[in-house]
């Protein structure tokens, strides 16, 4: 059977996962969220006291690490040697990991076949920042989901402290440029949009018309 690749990228805060999560339990599809894979190994280094832009440290790692998703009433979780590490993987100073241990090439390679693994097994939506360039280059659907720094920071600020998190504005916002700038200008696998990608910004949409929007060029795509 074929299955369908719905690939989402965009920078940190567009709204992308709650967005594809949705979509996909629309479509029946099953949701992966790519950062979570990084986030893990992110959280392997600190918990290993490796810095996060230690190349060789990160790498000397991997072969150690045990990375599975799992799905618990259709929600992804992430576990890192067996560990059910799906909250501890979004803690702010886990983001600051995973953005820095994404620009390594070897994390890249070794998380590929897993995301390319989970498509050939499943109809997906999948986001990140290099899934409809690199990771599914053949996907049906590519979006690229953006928005203001200002409104993915005030949208990022208001999810934190609803988890009890205490952040500023100012804080998030510093925080998410630096971490677009990352993530933007490393070598490896840049975020930027493909070229085939349709391009939806979310600044001036609530959540169900971000949703609305996204269903609608997928299924756009897919009656073609
Ligand atoms: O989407 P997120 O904030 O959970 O991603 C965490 C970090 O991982 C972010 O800095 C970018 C990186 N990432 C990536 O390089 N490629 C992906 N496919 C997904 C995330």
């Amino acid at each position: 059977m074929n299955h369908i690749a719905v690939a989402i990228d965009g920078p940190s805060g567009a709204g992308k996962s709650t967005i594809a999560r949705a979509a996909a339990a629309q479509l029946g599809f099953v949701y992966v969220d790519t950062g979570a894979l990084y986030r893990a190994i992110g959280l392997a280094a600190c918990r290993a006291g490796v810095r996060g832009d230690d190349a060789e440290g990160v790498c000397a790692l991997l072969p150690t690490l045990r990375l599975e998703l799992t799905y618990v009433d259709g929600t992804q979780r992430v576990l890192l040697d067996g560990e059910d590490v799906s909250e501890e993987i979004r803690l702010p100073e886990i983001s600051k990991y995973a953005s820095q241990v994404s620009a390594i090439p070897r994390v890249r390679a070794y998380l590929l076949d897993l995301q390319r693994g989970m498509a050939k097994t499943h109809s997906v939506i999948m986001d990140g920042r290099d899934i409809g360039t690199v990771i599914l280059p053949d996907a049906q659907v590519k979006i690229f989901l953006t928005a203001s720094a200002e409104k993915r920071a005030a949208r990022r600020c208001l999810e934190l402290r609803e988890k009890g998190q205490e952040v500023t504005h100012e804080q998030v916002l510093a925080d998410m440029i630096a971490r677009d700038r990352q993530d933007e200008n490393r070598a490896q696998a840049p975020l930027r949009q493909a070229k085939d990608a349709v391009r939806v910004d979310t600044s001036a949409l609530d959540l169900a018309q971000s949703i609305e929007a996204v269903l609608r060029v997928i299924r756009d795509k897919l009656h073609q």
